[in-house]
């Protein structure tokens, strides 16, 4: 048996995570704060797709929601063999004018709760023979786009030479890195959207797809729709400056 542990399971990219990986037949382990959802989505899983469900209620930016996890993936009972590091939010206020306190708690739990997690499990899942390991983390890696994309450079460079080194001993590590998506991530941020055209959005199940398609291929990094892989293509070729000058758009 499989099983896949996804946190930020509650909401958005998350659920969809753990919808498709049930009904592809894995046992999921859900990870995110409000318990009340999980136990909600765990009955909804178990129902729909027969497979066997957990709920880990935890607060990955705490000491002992980040422990629970790890102590999860290190249990060689029902071991874990598909992470996705999910959980993810973003800061609307200017960095500035955001105390420093915010971005560190932001900070940690785009950084260094995937680094914590994905040590544990990349080292797990060497010993056991093999797994996945699915950073989700966003378009906004490539561009600079303050310090939330400059978190999410590092999953992507992470990922990439961690998808190299491990892979010879079964492990495959894979940076997804969607463009906006309908979540509840910008609501959550209270950025208002209405000036965001239609063509820029989106569907969780359709980026979920692509990103479980391209993890389960060996991909290092997945960049979900043809629209998003031009931009990423440009951001590659164009001069820097111009790049930077996105950067002077908004955080
Ligand atoms: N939506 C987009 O346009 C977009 C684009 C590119 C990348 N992404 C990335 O996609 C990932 C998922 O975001 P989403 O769009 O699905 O957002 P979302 O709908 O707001 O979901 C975020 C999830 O993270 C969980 N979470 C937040 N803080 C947490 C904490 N301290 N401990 C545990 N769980 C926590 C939330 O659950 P609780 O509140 O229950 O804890 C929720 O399940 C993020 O890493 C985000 O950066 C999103």
């Amino acid at each position: 048996m499989t099983t896949a542990l996804v946190t930020g399971a509650s909401a958005g990219l998350g659920t969809e995570f753990t919808r498709q990986l049930a009904a592809a037949g894995h046992d999921v382990v859900l990870v995110a704060r409000d318990a009340e959802r999980l136990a909600a989505l765990a009955d909804e899983l178990h129902r729909d797709h027969g497979v066997r469900t957990e709920v880990l209620p935890a607060d990955l930016v705490a000491q002992d929601g980040l422990a629970a996890v790890r102590a999860r993936i290190e249990q060689d009972e029902d071991p874990v063999t598909v992470l996705v590091n999910n959980a993810g939010y973003g800061i609307l206020t200017d960095f500035i004018d955001t105390p420093v306190a915010d971005e560190q708690r932001m900070l940690r739990l785009l950084v260094e709760v995937p680094l914590v997690l994905g040590h544990t499990a990349i080292r797990a899942m060497a010993t056991r023979g093999g797994g996945h390991v699915v950073n989700v983390s966003s378009v906004a890696g490539f561009i600079p786009r303050g310090s939330y994309g400059a978190a999410k450079a590092w999953l992507i460079s992470f990922s990439r030479w961690a998808n190299v080194r491990y892979r010879p001993r079964g492990v495959v590590v894979t940076a997804v890195c969607p463009g906006l998506v309908h979540t509840e991530f910008h609501r959550r941020m209270e950025l208002d959207t209405r000036n965001i055209p239609g063509f820029a959005w989106l569907d969780a199940p359709r980026v979920v797809r692509e990103a479980l398609a391209g993890a389960f291929d060996g991909r290092a990094v997945v960049v979900p729709s043809k629209r998003y892989r031009v931009v990423v293509a440009a951001s590659r070729v164009l001069p820097d400056r111009l790049m930077a000058a996105a950067g002077r758009l908004g955080r």
